[in-house]
């Protein structure tokens, strides 16, 4: 089971973002990435529709031997992951928006939450925010748009820049301090986000964080893998293998799914 492969899904590209971070803590993990790309957004989707394509990729991902899940898609897991965890035997590790760092953290006390749409109202997202951010401002924004763009290798265009503006100006207007990512597509906007934010505003993404729990639950159950000879990535999609290519920057080979 040791060597099994960790399982990783999203949406579509985007939790490369995560999967980029575990790979980076955990070298010697065999992997499997698996991009729902065709069915991108999630995020305007109904909760069970995408309770419904988050059962599909675990599936998938369970019968390629997976020992470990990761949900890397803040919208699978805030509406999805609960179940998940009841129905199947395996670890699952999943994504929220750390609104508690920047809650805790924030000075102003005003802080700005870019998500989608299917993760604000999730009842998960709104129990820890009523939890942690009590009494501060909290500008919720959804990045209608953004994921289409980023699916699209849009990343740096002026399409993505005038949205993302439009969509910060509330929460500078607001006066916030902390920007949490709240979708890990958007850790690729990173440059954009830093070009148009003061720089007092600090940005969390819990990619990091996301890894190191995985590293946690891979050691409590004792499931890390004990060989160290060259581990096995594999990435799967069905949209397009040159976007995730692109994306992923190491000359992995992507192979295109029907899926
Ligand atoms: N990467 C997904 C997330 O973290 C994007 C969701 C979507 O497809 O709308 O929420």
């Amino acid at each position: 089971m040791n060597a099994n492969p960790i399982g990783v899904f999203d949406s579509g590209i985007g939790g490369t973002s995560i999967w980029k971070e575990i790979n980076m803590l955990l070298p010697h993990e065999n992997t499997i990435y698996l991009a729902d790309s065709a069915n991108a957004p999630y995020g305007p989707k109904g909760k069970e529709a995408i309770i419904n394509l988050s059962i599909k990729n675990t599936e998938y991902l369970i019968n390629k031997g997976c020992k470990l899940i990761v949900v890397a898609c803040n919208t699978a897991t805030t509406n999805a992951i609960s179940l998940l965890r009841k129905n199947y035997q395996i670890p699952f590790i999943g994504i929220e928006p750390a609104i508690k760092p920047a809650a805790l953290n924030s000075k102003t006390k005003a802080v700005g939450i870019l998500a989608t749409k299917g993760t604000l109202s999730s009842e998960l997202f709104n129990t820890t925010t009523s939890l942690y951010a009590h009494g501060l401002t909290v500008v919720e924004q959804v990045g209608e748009g953004l994921v289409e763009l980023i699916e699209m290798g849009k990343i740096d265009s002026e399409e993505t820049k005038t949205l993302l503006k439009m969509y910060l100006k509330p929460m500078l207007d607001a006066n916030i301090d902390y920007l949490v990512l709240g979708c890990t597509h958007y850790p690729y906007l990173m440059p954009l986000l830093l070009e148009l934010l003061p720089k007092h505003v600090k940005i969390i993404d819990s990619g990091e964080a996301v890894a190191r729990q995985t590293k946690a639950v891979l050691e409590k159950n004792d499931l890390l893998n004990s060989s160290i000879s060259n581990p096995k990535n594999q990435f799967f999609t069905n949209g397009n293998p040159e976007i995730l290519k692109a994306i992923l920057e190491n000359g992995f080979e992507v192979n295109y799914l029907d899926f």
